[in-house]
């Protein structure tokens, strides 16, 4: 009999953005006049144009593949070394990571998900509540929760409330845990976290033997040089810190896919007896089990936005997004609207008016306002109250859209 793996049956809703693509179609199926002036502000997807350092780049590798002399079949699978020195020598600049501690994929979503691969049952795992559903979801699949109590929230996860109250800043888990997801700047509330905090999070991991699953995805959109890019500007990080990175939200790359993992050589775990084992190996035997590598041209246009053009044109990216982060902001605001991020990231997280939950909010937008947004209670029983704004849009889609926030309830 192929039984199937009953742990998926216990995720009651289907997967947050396409649940709300389903809730935009049924709109559209029973409005189709007011859903011609849909605009989509709910997942975190690109709309500008691939920098032209990284068009131009794959345009090549795709001519050198037709050519028989520079034809090129399966790559290594951790990526070409070329991008792998790349990132090291940009995105870790004087951090000490080397290229080997790098491994090129075609996205965080799969590396974060994928990551559970090298590790053990029976692990204690703590989550930022609310939270990219992804890391929930995962672990679910993988048997290391059990059910959904009626808020959404799995038996044997820690959650960690990130609230207004707290400021948005997770306190330590009260009981000692194995594995522990950051993402900062933060998805979805946009807010971010200092070098002091996050050094409190490394002596704790090393403390307690955890590991940090680093989600910096967004670290692009940071204004402040003095806040942490890298979990690796802490000190002691690399014995305790996987990080993920992608060129998806900087470059553009929804679309054209890749990201990258760093699992440093001296970061271990331990076996049931106690032995230490480099997790660098397990994830380096995985990753070339499963995984073929991004195509040669995708990863010559990764290595392009490292250039003096593909930097320039990235600035300008992040200069667009956070322009219409600021509008967004200022919109809300001004209707008298509390709201968070938006500062240091794409996102803006905006407090429900009284007596809305964040499903009525998202209802709210999108038939008195055509605006998709996400209900914050999509990303963990502590989103509840709050919608999340993204800023990933044309000008002219942001400015119509804080005119319909004016109207709907200025
Ligand atoms: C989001 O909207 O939270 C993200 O874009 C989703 C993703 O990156 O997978």
């Amino acid at each position: 009999m192929a039984r199937v793996n009953e742990n998926f049956l216990k995720l009651k809703a289907g997967y947050l953005f396409p649940e709300i693509s389903r809730r935009v179609s049924a709109y559209t199926d029973a409005e189709p006049e007011k859903a011609k002036k849909l605009i989509r502000c709910g997942i975190g997807d690109v709309t500008e144009p691939l920098p032209l350092a990284a068009r131009s780049a794959m345009k090549e590798g795709v001519d050198e593949l037709g050519a028989r002399e520079s034809f090129r079949g399966y790559g290594p699978e951790q990526g070409y070394e070329f991008l792998r020195k790349a990132i090291a020598e940009n995105s870790y600049h004087g951090l000490g990571i080397e290229a080997g501690e790098i491994f090129v994929s075609d996205g965080s979503k799969c590396d974060t998900g994928n990551i559970l691969d090298i590790f053990g049952d029976g692990l204690k795992i703590a989550i930022t509540d609310p939270v990219y559903p992804v890391y929930v979801d995962t672990n679910v699949m993988a048997g290391n929760t059990g059910e959904a109590n009626e808020a959404g929230q799995f038996d044997g996860l820690v959650y960690l409330p990130c609230t207004a109250e707290n400021d948005f800043t997770p306190a330590l888990p009260s009981e000692p845990v194995d594995l522990i997801y950051l993402c900062y700047p933060n998805n979805p509330t946009g807010t971010v976290a200092t070098k002091e905090e996050l050094q409190c999070w490394v002596d704790y991991a090393r403390e307690n033997d955890a590991v940090i699953l680093y989600d910096s995805a967004y670290e692009a959109y940071l204004q402040d040089p003095e806040l942490p890019r890298s979990i690796y500007e802490i000190e002691g990080a690399k014995e305790c810190a996987i990080e993920f990175r992608s060129f998806s939200k900087n470059g553009g790359f929804t679309g054209t896919r890749c990201a990258f993992i760093v699992v440093p050589k001296a970061l271990t775990g331990a076996t049931e007896s106690g032995e230490r084992i480099a997790l660098h190996g397990l994830w380096a035997r995985r990753h070339s089990t499963k995984f073929n590598g991004v195509s040669y041209p995708v990863q010559r246009a990764a290595e392009a936005l490292y250039s003096v053009e593909g930097k320039m044109q990235i600035k300008k990216l992040v200069e667009h997004y956070m322009g219409n982060a600021a509008l967004l902001k200022a919109a809300c605001e001004k209707c008298h609207l509390t709201v968070y991020g938006g500062e240091h990231s794409p996102y803006v997280w905006v407090k429900c008016p009284e007596g809305v939950d964040s499903w009525g909010m998202f209802d709210k937008m999108l038939q008195d306002a055509q605006v998709v947004v996400t209900p914050g209670a999509g990303f963990g029983a502590a989103g509840e109250g709050y919608f999340r704004i993204s800023a990933f849009n044309t000008r002219e889609n942001v400015e119509e859209v804080c005119l319909r926030i004016a109207q709907v309830f200025g």
